[in-house]
C-alpha cells in the first residue's frame, strides 16, 4: 500500500504542493515530486495540514557549526571565509543554485528548484531540532517554534525568495541599518510572542519585536543578514545575534556564518547576545504557498 502510494505521487505533475492540493486533492504531509516549468523533477515535503494545506518546503537553513567563520557548510552566508571582496558571499539568496536533499534537511542546508521556480504568496517557517526524522517532522511539539504570514506579501516582491532578494541583495555594504527589507506580521502555529522573545538572548530582546519575519536587515557594521525569523529589528542594528544567512563579509570575522553571532556570548547560554541552545541547534525550513 505504501509503494502503491509512491507510485501514485510520482505520476502527478504539479509545480508546487498547493496544485498537488488544488488539482489532486492530495491531503497528506509528506515526500511529493515536483516539476519545474523546465521540466525538472525533484522531490521535496508538502505541509498539506498547516491552515489549510499546500505549503511546499523549499529550503532549509542549518547551522552546523556555530564557531565556524563562514567555512564549510555556510552555503547561506559564504563558505570562502569572510572577504570584503565578495559581498555577496556564496549568493545562494538570489542564485539558482540548488543542494542537499528534502531528508537531510534538518542536518545539512537544502535548497532545491522551487525556491526560483514556484511562485507563491505567503511563506510558512518551521524550526525543527537538527536530524530529526522527517516522519516526524509535523508532530507540533517537535518543533521549536512554528508560524506562517497570511497577508499575502510576496505578491509584492515577485512571488518567492529569489526575487525577493533580487529587490533586496543579501549584500555586504548595500545600505546601513535603516535600509531593511520588509517585515510582515506572522500567525503562530506554535509558539507565541513570548516564547519568541525567550528564543534570542536577554540583549537581543530589547532591540526587536516580536510578531514578524523580516527581510535583510543590516547591521551596525554594514553586514547584510536575509532572514529575521519571529522578529522585527527595532530600537537596535546587532542583527548578527537574532536574524540568519548573509553575505561574504562580517566585522569581526567570528559573526560571519549561517547564524552568523548566535554564540557571542558562548553557545546556548541564554546571556548576553547569546541565542538560546534551542534556537541555535535547530535548523529554519523555509515554505511557501
Ligand atoms: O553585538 C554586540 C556588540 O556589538 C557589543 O555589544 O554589549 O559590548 O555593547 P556590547
Ligand atoms: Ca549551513
Ligand atoms: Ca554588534
Amino acid at each position: 500500500e505504501h509503494l502503491e502510494k509512491v507510485r501514485n505521487r510520482s505520476i502527478r505533475v504539479a509545480r508546487s504542493c498547493k496544485d498537488l492540493r488544488d488539482r489532486y486533492d492530495e491531503r497528506e504531509d509528506g515526500v511529493y515530486y515536483l516539476t519545474t516549468g523546465n521540466g525538472m523533477l525533484y522531490q521535496t515535503y508538502c505541509d498539506m495540514t498547516t491552515a489549510g494545506g499546500g505549503w511546499t518546503l523549499v529550503a532549509s537553513v542549518h547551522e552546523n557549526s556555530v564557531y565556524g567563520r563562514c567555512t564549510v557548510g555556510d552555503r547561506w552566508s559564504s563558505q570562502q571565509g569572510s572577504n570584503a571582496d565578495l559581498p555577496d558571499g556564496d549568493g545562494n539568496w538570489s542564485n539558482r543554485n540548488t543542494f542537499g536533499t528534502v531528508e537531510s534537511a534538518t542536518a545539512d542546508d537544502f535548497k532545491n528548484p522551487g525556491y526560483y521556480d514556484i511562485t507563491a504568496e505567503d511563506m510558512s517557517v518551521w524550526h525543527i531540532p537538527n536530524n530529526f526524522p522527517l516522519e516526524f517532522w509535523n508532530m507540533e511539539a517537535a518543533a521549536v517554534l512554528r508560524y506562517h504570514t497570511e497577508n499575502r506579501f510576496l505578491r509584492l516582491y515577485g512571488g518567492n525568495l529569489f526575487q525577493l532578494f533580487k529587490q533586496y541583495p543579501v549584500r555586504y555594504n548595500v545600505g546601513s541599518c535603516g535600509d531593511r527589507g520588509p517585515a510582515i506580521p506572522i500567525v503562530y502555529d506554535h509558539g507565541d510572542k513570548e516564547s519568541t522573545r525567550m528564543l534570542y538572548g536577554p540583549n537581543s530582546r530589547r532591540e526587536f519585536e516580536p510578531g514578524f519575519i523580516t527581510f535583510r536587515a543590516i547591521n551596525w557594521e554594514s553586514a547584510a543578514m536575509a532572514i529575521c525569523s519571529g522578529v522585527k529589528p527595532t530600537v537596535g542594528c546587532n542583527t548578527e545575534h537574532y536574524c540568519i544567512g548573509g553575505g561574504g563579509y562580517f566585522n569581526p570575522e567570528e559573526q560571519c556564518g549561517d547564524f552568523p553571532s548566535f554564540d557571542y556570548d558562548r553557545l546556548g547560554k541564554e546571556q548576553g547576545w547569546s541565542a538560546s541552545k534551542e534556537m541555535t541547534e535547530a535548523a529554519v525550513l523555509l515554505f511557501y504557498r
